[in-house]
Order: structure tokens, then C-alpha cells, then sequence
């Protein structure tokens, strides 16, 4: 039995009859840019995430950099972050002229450990951008309250957790504001590049709004020197055909996780913790194994694809060599880089590709 990491193909299939009539009304309408379907899937996203608004991007790294410098983060301001994140997170800091401050782990979950935030804090630290990893949320009271304490904003990466709730509440309003990517292989993914700034804040919105469109504030009327962020009318004609199924998509991965757990529970593996106040949409299932490289071709021997993510923490990326961390600096997040694995997760995954997953890995790393 075939089971890939993600079958877009097959969502197509089910999706093709809605989704080329939309494509279609977009090239009748020459709306290639921006436009109509756009429009409805900003009011219609804001909607699902309980926000005032939506500013629809090109792409997650946008809505990153724009939600960065709407919150005012600017050359030799500092942002904190953790390292067990795609590069994105820690390049729209970057791009602001500022520097990422990292801070480690809770190993329990995977994402940033409130705890450690204090200690990174120095005069010139501006926002926090902590990252609803694999779609679990962050521990966002703990962080808003240390935010609210030492006067700091928060800027939600929701990049992997669309309708993701924490203590109740869609990620995407928790902070001052937050940025979704619809990467394709997103749990909201479109049909090429995308992203979005959500915000119940009236003056990012504006700010995003403008910036995303060469700073213009009307036609030919550029305030300030702005970006090429706008998003594309076929993504937004796309993304609100898949908005209307991604509740339903969301249960049957939580319900494959809940079998993953089911079967794991014997298995000699670690497993993030889910907080039971809080709804994790599954963008990953991830386990933490020991001979990783043997677990995945033991695993693809069985017809069983699977990833890592991610297998480098930022600060040992050369990318960031200039930020000077040794190795050790980040120890929990080095860890889990070393032994993190994802497993096939995706909402047309059939019972019986579940339970071959969930039986193989048990078979391969053995029981406790
Ligand atoms: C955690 C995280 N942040 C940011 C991004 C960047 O999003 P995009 O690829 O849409 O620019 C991604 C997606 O790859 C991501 O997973």
C-alpha cells in the first residue's frame, strides 16, 4: 500500500467541478489581480478567524513582513523568536533590518517556551512572533501577559494553523496581529502562492492594505514606498471554495491523529502533548524517534512517505551563521531537530492507509 506525506491530486478531483468554474469567472472578469474573489475571501476569512480583518498577501513571508512593519519594528530593533521554525519566521525580521533573538523550546510541545522569553529580553527588543507549530497553538496567555508586561507586541505565525483554537479561541486575533500562509500544501493551501495579514486592529489593516500595493492609498496615489504583496485573484477564487470544507478537513485529521495516539500509545516514541484546552488542526503529525534515517527507509520500504520537520534549527542554518549561536546554544530545539519525523497526515487518507501508517511505525521503532 502507497502512503504519500499529501495527496493534493486527489482534493483536486474532488474540488475540480467548483474550482474551474471559479477559475473561470476570474479570467472573465480580468480580475488577475486582486479583485472580486479576493475581496469576499478577506471578509469571508476574517469571518472564520473571528477578526476584523483580513489583507490578503502573496504569500506567509509577506504577511509576516508587513505584520512586522505595521507593528513598527524597524533597523536595530530586535525580535524574539524560536529556532524550531521555517526560515520565513526569522527572515521577515530580517527584512525589517532587525535581528532575531531566538529563545529554546518546551520539548512537550515543540514551540516556543514562554518561560525563557524574560531572559532574551534587552532595551531594544520590540515583538514577539511566536509560531503555531505542526497547527498546535503557542502558549499564548503566558505570552501576551510577559508582552504586556514589558511592553512588547505580539505578532501570531499562523502560517501552519488555520482555525487552529487556543482556550477557546481561533489563532489568528491573539496578538496585535497574524500571519497565514495558503502555501499549497497548507491545510488551506491555494493554488500557488498566498498569504494574509489578520488583525483587529483598524490602522494595520490600513498600513498592510497600502503597503501591499506599492504604499498606495488610492490610484497613482503612493504614500510611502510599499511592496508588490497583493495577492492573486485565481488563489482568492480558490481559497474561498476550500474555506467552505476546512472545518471538515479539520476533523477527519484531528480524528487521524486521535488513531495515531491511539496505537502510539505503547510505541517507543515521543509524542507532542496537546493542551486539552486547546484545538490543534494537525498541519503535521510529528513523532520523535530514535535512528531516524532507519525509521523512514524502514517506513518507505512499506510504501510509507515521510518528512522532517525541520532538520536544521535556524541558528546552525548558514543563513544565520552571522547571528554567531554555537551549536548547544538552543539544546531542546537542537534535539528535536535530530529526531523529529512527520508522518502522512491529510484528510483523504483512507482507514485502512491509517492504520498501515500507525502498524508500520509501531513495527519499526518497537514497544516500550
Ligand atoms: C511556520 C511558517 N512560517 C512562515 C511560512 C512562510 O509562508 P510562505 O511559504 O507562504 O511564504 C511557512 C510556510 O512555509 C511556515 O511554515
Amino acid at each position: 500500500m502507497k502512503v504519500p506525506l499529501l495527496d493534493l491530486k486527489a482534493e483536486y478531483h474532488e474540488l475540480r467541478d467548483q474550482i474551474l468554474p471559479a477559475l473561470d469567472r476570474v479570467c472573465e472578469n480580468s480580475a488577475f489581480v486582486l479583485g472580486e474573489e479576493v475581496e469576499l475571501f478577506e471578509h469571508e476569512f476574517a469571518n472564520y478567524c473571528d477578526v476584523k480583518h483580513c489583507v490578503a498577501l502573496s504569500s506567509g513571508t509577506a504577511a509576516l513582513h508587513l505584520g512586522l512593519l505595521a507593528l513598527g519594528v524597524q533597523p536595530g530593533d530586535e525580535v524574539i523568536t524560536c529556532p524550531n521554525t521555517f526560515l520565513a519566521t526569522a527572515e521577515a525580521i530580517t527584512y525589517c533590518g532587525a535581528r532575531p533573538v531566538f529563545v529554546d523550546i518546551d520539548p512537550s510541545t515543540a514551540n516556543l517556551d514562554p518561560v525563557r522569553i524574560a531572559r532574551a529580553v534587552t532595551p531594544r527588543t520590540r515583538a514577539i512572533i511566536p509560531i503555531h507549530l505542526y497547527g498546535r497553538p503557542a502558549d499564548m496567555d503566558a505570552i501576551r501577559s510577559i508582552a504586556e508586561n514589558l511592553k512588547l507586541l505580539v505578532l501570531e505565525d499562523a502560517a501552519q494553523a488555520h482555525g487552529a483554537r487556543y482556550r477557546g479561541r481561533r489563532v489568528g486575533g491573539l496578538g496585535q496581529a497574524a500571519a497565514f500562509s495558503f502555501y499549497p500544501s497548507k491545510n488551506l493551501g491555494a493554488y500557488g502562492e498566498g498569504g494574509a495579514l489578520t488583525t483587529n486592529d483598524d490602522s494595520i489593516a490600513k498600513y498592510a492594505r497600502a503597503a501591499r500595493s506599492h504604499g498606495q492609498t488610492a490610484r497613482y496615489e503612493h504614500e510611502f514606498v510599499g511592496y508588490n504583496y497583493r495577492m492573486q485573484g485565481f488563489q482568492g477564487a480558490v481559497l474561498r471554495i476550500k474555506l467552505r470544507y476546512l472545518d471538515h478537513w479539520t476533523a477527519r485529521r484531528q480524528e487521524i491523529a486521535r488513531e495515531y495516539r491511539r496505537v502510539f500509545a505503547s510505541a517507543k516514541l515521543g509524542v507532542p502533548n496537546d493542551s486539552p484546552q486547546d484545538e490543534s488542526v494537525y498541519h503535521q503529525f510529528v513523532v520523535f524517534v530514535n535512528n531516524r534515517n532507519s525509521v523512514m527507509s524502514q517506513l518507505a520500504a512499506r510504501g510509507i512517505e515521510s518528512a522532517i520537520h525541520y532538520p536544521r534549527p535556524l541558528h546552525l542554518q548558514p543563513a544565520y551563521s552571522s547571528l554567531a549561536y554555537p551549536p548547544c546554544s538552543f539544546p531542546l530545539s537542537e534535539r528535536a531537530c535530530d529526531h523529529v519525523l512527520s508522518l502522512p497526515i491529510y484528510p483523504g487518507m483512507t482507514p485502512d492507509q491509517v492504520a498501515h501508517v500507525a502498524n508500520s511505525v509501531v513495527e519499526v521503532v518497537g514497544t516500550k
